[in-house]
């Protein structure tokens, strides 16, 4: 059962407005200050109306009000930011969000590119692993899982962002989510039979490629990739350079056919866990900004 989202109106009347902190598709995000408390919050803006028809903006609102039901289901999972509220700006909708502290992923790798570190990979996907776990139990496919879609808070734990594409496991797909390059096959297109687990797996996959040999599978899935189709995972170069510790788990988890894949990624974790760091270990020579390793080296893992 959806829970009831508390719809505020006017955000204005609560929050100021401060500056832009991050862009997406079809909307801005901008960090907000709740005037009774202070409080920082993260406010998820509908863009304002383009050269759209009138028609299309009130579409676009209505899937960011879908986003925050989405969001909503996955209240109790600590490392997805909680919804807060729901309202308009101006005559935008807006989705009111916990406010993430941190760097994104896509900023952090792309400084430090590719991570051959074999704790700092198993400390990023397996964090991943850990809250895609606790989606998939709430029967939620994310969808649209990429660097972007992630942030490292300051103490190296992992946050995911954005159920923007999220949708409930195995029911029928109307048209292609996600993001290019990431997205396996069933979902480049409706899909009558729904996502599963393995949809999301194949973009944790990608991730996982994407640090250690700064490729994606299939050269990023330029044209439609048809199953069967004949570019080759990696180029011969790429493939030589995968760690021998990740090859095997990465190049099954992006197997084009959903049923060639780990079901669940608890197999994934299972095969990370020698390379999760231990609760007292030390940092690795070169850590990431911010480190997640340190997750690991204060917590043990859940799974
Ligand atoms: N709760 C949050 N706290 C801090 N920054 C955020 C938060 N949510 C999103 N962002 C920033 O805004 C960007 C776009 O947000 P996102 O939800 O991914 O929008 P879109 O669905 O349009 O891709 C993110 O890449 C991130 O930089
Ligand atoms: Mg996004």
């Amino acid at each position: 059962m959806m829970e009831k989202i508390e719809e505020i109106g006017d955000v204005e009347e609560r929050y100021e407005v401060l500056h832009q902190v991050g862009d997406g598709g079809q909307a801005d995000l901008h960090l907000g200050r709740e005037r009774a408390t202070n409080r920082k919050v993260a406010l998820k803006i509908q863009k304002p109306w383009g050269h759209e028809s009138m028609m299309y903006f009130t579409e676009i609102g209505k899937a960011l009000e879908k986003e925050g039901s989405r969001t909503r289901l996955l209240a109790g999972i600590p490392q997805v930011p909680d919804l807060i509220a729901t309202g308009h700006y101006r005559n935008r909708r807006c989705l009111v969000l916990e406010f993430v502290e941190g760097r994104l992923l896509h900023d952090v790798l792309t400084s430090a590119r590719p991570v051959r570190d074999t704790s700092t990979v198993a400390s990023v996907i397996g964090q991943l692993c850990e809250i895609l776990h606790a989606v998939h139990r709430k029967r939620l496919v994310h969808c649209d899982l990429k660097p972007e879609n992630v942030m490292v808070e300051p103490n190296g734990r992992i946050r995911l962002l954005d159920m923007g594409f999220a949708i409930r496991m195995r029911t029928p797909t109307e048209w292609s989510r996600g993001t290019i390059g990431y997205m396996p096959p069933e979902q480049f297109d409706r899909n009558p039979f729904g996502l599963t687990r393995e949809a999301d797996i194949f973009a944790l996959g990608c991730m996982l490629l994407e640090m250690t040999v700064m490729r994606l599978p299939y050269a990023g899935s330029e044209g439609r990739p048809a199953l069967g189709c004949s570019v080759p995972v990696l180029p011969p170069d790429r493939l030589a350079a995968l760690p021998v510790e990740f090859a095997p788990l990465a190049l099954h988890m992006v197997e084009r056919k959903a049923a060639h894949r780990p079901a669940h990624v608890r197999e994934v974790f299972a095969a990370l866990r020698p390379y999760v760091p231990a609760p007292g270990s030390r940092r690795p020579l070169k850590p990431l900004r911010p480190d997640p390793t340190e997750h690991y080296r204060t917590h043990p893992p859940t799974l």
